[in-house]
Parts: C-alpha cells; sequence; structure tokens
C-alpha cells in the first residue's frame, strides 16, 4: 500500500519541470498520498533535503521555467555507498516510491536505485532529445523555440551588415535541436555531432551564396559537432578571404534551457507527471515516463539505459535539399 511518494528534478534543468513537480504533487495528493520534494536533486537525496509538498506549494509555477526544487549533477550518487545513503533517507521517512524527472544521467542513476531495490519512476525530461523511451521529452520543444527566435534576431542582423551567423546550440552528443534548428531556421548549413562535415564544403556554399547577392548566411552548429562555433570560426578566420561574408558567432548556451515553458512542454509535463503517479499507485516500478504514439508509456529501465537516440536520416536529407 502506497502512502508517501518524493519526487526530484535532476541534471540540467528543462522547461516544463515544474509543471511536471505540480502534476506529481497534485495526482499523488488526490490519491490519499503524502508527498514530498527532494531539494537539488540527488544531492538533497544524500543531503535528507527532503520537505513535504501541499498543493499550494505548486501554485502558480506551471509556467515558470527551470525547477522550484533545484536541480545538481552529483557524482557521488554514482557510488554504491552514495545511493545507500539515499535510501536511508528515503526509508527513515517512510517514503515508498521516488519519482526522477530528468534526462539520460538522472535516469541511470534511478534505475541504478531501482536495482538496489528502490521503487523508482522515471519522468523523460531534457533539452538534449536522445533520451531512448519517449518521442519526446519535457524541454524540447521550448528549447527549440528559444533558438529559433534568436536565429530569427540573428538573420536581420546578418542581413543589414551582409554577414554570415555561426549560431551554436545546446544538445550534448545528440544533433536533434541543431538540426531542427536549421531547418525552420533556414540555415545554409547545418553541423552534426552524428555526421561529419567538410568545412570547405560550408565555405564554397557561403562563397557562391555571396555572388549571388545574398545579404545574410547562417550555420547551425551543434555544441557536440566536430564543426562547432569555435572550430568553425577558426577556420572562416583562416579563409576570410574566400567567403565575401564577414563572419560573426553566437553560442546559445544556457539561454536556450532558461524559458518559460510553451504549451506544448506543459500540457507534455502534466501528462507524464500525472502517468508517473498512476505507475507508482500499480506498483508498476523501475520504468521511464514517457510520450509515444500520442500515448503516455512506461518503458522498463532495462529497455532505455546505456542506449540514444538516433538521428533522423530523413531529416537530414531534407536539411541538406533545402539549404
Ligand atoms: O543536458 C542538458 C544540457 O543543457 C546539454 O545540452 C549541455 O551540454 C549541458 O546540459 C550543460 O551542462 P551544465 O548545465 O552542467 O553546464
Amino acid at each position: 500500500m502506497i502512502k508517501n511518494i518524493a519526487v526530484l528534478t535532476s541534471g540540467g534543468d528543462a522547461p516544463g519541470m515544474n509543471a511536471a513537480i505540480r502534476a506529481v504533487v497534485r495526482s499523488g495528493i488526490s490519491n490519499g498520498w503524502t508527498v514530498y520534494g527532494v531539494r537539488h536533486g540527488y544531492r538533497g537525496l544524500i543531503n535528507g533535503q527532503i520537505e513535504s509538498m501541499g498543493t499550494r506549494d505548486v501554485g502558480g509555477i506551471l509556467q515558470q521555467g527551470g525547477t522550484i526544487l533545484g536541480s545538481a549533477r552529483c557524482p557521488e550518487f554514482t557510488t554504491v555507498d552514495g545511493r545507500k545513503l539515499a535510501i536511508r533517507n528515503l526509508n527513515q521517512r517512510g517514503i515508498d516510491a521516488l519519482v526522477v524527472i530528468g534526462g539520460n544521467g538522472s535516469q541511470t542513476g534511478a534505475y541504478e536505485l531501482y536495482k538496489m531495490g528502490f521503487p523508482v519512476v522515471g519522468v523523460a525530461s531534457t533539452i538534449d532529445h536522445y533520451l531512448v523511451g519517449s518521442e519526446i521529452t519535457i524541454g524540447v520543444d521550448t528549447a527549440l523555440n528559444i533558438a529559433l527566435e534568436a536565429i530569427d534576431r540573428l538573420k536581420v542582423t546578418a542581413s543589414s551588415h551582409q554577414r554570415a551567423f555561426i549560431v551554436e546550440v545546446m544538445g550534448r552528443k545528440c544533433g536533434y535541436l541543431a538540426l531542427m534548428a536549421g531547418i525552420a531556421g533556414g540555415a545554409e548549413a547545418i553541423t552534426l555531432p552524428e555526421h561529419k562535415t567538410d568545412p570547405e564544403e560550408i565555405a564554397e556554399s557561403l562563397r557562391l551564396s555571396y555572388e549571388h547577392g545574398k545579404n545574410h548566411a547562417l550555420i547551425v552548429a551543434a555544441e557536440g559537432a566536430e564543426l562547432n562555433a569555435r572550430t568553425l570560426t577558426e577556420f572562416f578566420v583562416a579563409h576570410r578571404d574566400r567567403l565575401g561574408f564577414s563572419v560573426r558567432s553566437t553560442i546559445l548556451g544556457h539561454v536556450q534551457r532558461g524559458g518559460n515553458p510553451n504549451a506544448s512542454d506543459r500540457i507534455l509535463a502534466s501528462k507524464l507527471g500525472a502517468g508517473a503517479v498512476e505507475s507508482i499507485a500499480k506498483e508498476q516500478f523501475g520504468v521511464l515516463i514517457g510520450l509515444n504514439k500520442s500515448k503516455v508509456t512506461a518503458t522498463p529501465y532495462e529497455e532505455i539505459v546505456g542506449k540514444t537516440k538516433e538521428l533522423d536520416e530523413e531529416l537530414f536529407e531534407l536539411a541538406e535539399k533545402l539549404d
């Protein structure tokens, strides 16, 4: 019989995490349970920063970016001793199950906790998109739209000065955000971790665009690509005479993570948070709650941990056709 559950957010924050916390807290309370919030992810779990939360504690957070619980990257949790401390703290408070809202690293940690016997349910949340087990994760859509807004603005100033802009977007070793931002932003070139790109080819396409009278050029670079903002800028500086355009670069970085969640992320997070509580009510643990074919699903951790999503090659081909 479930009586008490806890929820934490872990790893890089993602817009929509608050909406997921709210859904866990409110659906847990409506099941008659006590819901605890853990501060600062696994670090707070180890340090015992665990407080009960009421319905009003999650009022007014649906539309806020970040996470009211705080998040952290916690190397100590990767050790067995760290996880034993975490389980001791959960048991001391009589907590029957834990919801972990986060991405790949966080769900790997959750799986380790589950293998040590603690009931855990994960919620798919990361802007990086490469978490297997959910076609879309909380935060991706907002992060993509933030990147796109920046790209649209940069194209305006690029056109005024006949410049080429390199815009670097986040996503670790996953090129999804760069590819989608590149397609939606009308990029001349996109560099991705999953594909090797010849900088000579990009330089040649910039030169041709310039000669045809284009007043700007856009290159979207994934932070995890070999050709990121730094390496591409170095290459272009060394070949500036051939390009025509002068070059500037912008690294969007954490700006992409800090926005307020858009409607899709609020709804997705609400569905997945409530889905995690349903899974706990069914005593179905060791699963990641995600969205697949428009349905909330629970995928066993053993099917997802250690894997990453592959790039959609059809989208890559589309991007190449349209550049
Ligand atoms: O995992 C999300 C993410 O934003 C990645 O895209 C990025 O590489 C990383 O986190 C940055 O990590 P931190 O916030 O620890 O600097």
